[in-house]
């Protein structure tokens, strides 16, 4: 049996202040045990909620990271830093990475075997535009993500994330239904590339809510969610957390 992930992706938002108020205040919060919970902040902030984490079972993540260790990349975060702050999962290929600053597939399979290489576990997310849906293209599109992504991999631990980007920051969240038809067709794939397609734990992305989990999570095979806007306020990524009540 999969354990349930919820994993709040901050994005950029929260200072390393706001941060902590808002880690102090999350802690405090009754949690379902049965259910892992990881936060995943702008790197500023890693420091201070690695620090105030420490005593509970919330997990950390990363948004993002090189593939190199070390050396002349400026502006970058090697694994090797993550690794020494506490951080455990790691963001490889966000839509708003792939889109805004141009992260192809290749540069993405390198990141996934920088994660391989250090123990990270990699949240590879994927997903269609809407105009590719509307084209009847998902499953082509996230079929070579996927065959590009997790070339020459031999890992054991692998989360995805099926994020239709026309439903990131909508407010328009896909079916229950749609988006387990989709997370199906990747746990298929996953298995023939990687032959851990019962262990794979595959989240919904895209305008989760503390009103609309439930539905996802009522599907067997949606392991969880990976949520954005909803996971900067304590109270909503609480309900979110605590989806079983
Ligand atoms: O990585 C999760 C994010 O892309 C979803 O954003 O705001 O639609 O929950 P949001």
């Amino acid at each position: 049996m999969r354990r349930p992930l919820i994993a709040g992706n901050w994005k950029m938002n929260m200072t390393p202040d706001e941060a902590k108020v808002f880690i102090e205040d999350f802690k405090k919060q009754e949690l379902d045990s049965t259910v892992e919970v990881a936060v995943i902040p702008p790197f500023v902030d890693l420091g201070i909620v690695s620090r105030e984490i420490s005593d509970t079972e919330i997990k950390l993540g990363a948004q993002n990271m090189c593939w190199e260790d070390n050396g002349a990349y400026t502006g970058e975060i090697s694994p090797l830093m993550l690794k020494e702050i506490g951080v455990e999962y790691v963001i490889i290929g966000h839509s708003e990475r792939r889109g805004y600053f141009k992260e192809d597939d290749g540069m993405l399979n390198l990141k996934m075997k920088a994660c391989e290489r250090h123990g990270l576990k990699p949240i590879l997310c994927v997903g269609e535009t809407l105009e590719e849906r509307e084209m009847g293209l998902t499953l082509e599109k996230i079929g070579r993500e996927l065959d590009e992504d997790l070339k020459d991999l031999s890992l054991k631990e692998l989360v995805i994330a099926y994020e239709p980007i026309w439903a990131i920051g909508t407010g328009k969240n896909a079916s229950p239904d749609d988006a387990l038809y989709v997370i199906e067709f990747i746990r298929k794939k996953v298995d023939e590339l990687l032959k851990i397609g019962e262990m794979v734990r595959i989240l919904y992305g895209g305008s989760v809510k503390a009103d609309n989990i439930k539905g996802f999570m009522d599907r067997e095979g949606i392991d969880g969610a990976l949520v954005g806007g909803a996971s900067l306020k304590v109270n909503e990524f609480t309900r979110i957390v605590n989806f079983k009540e």
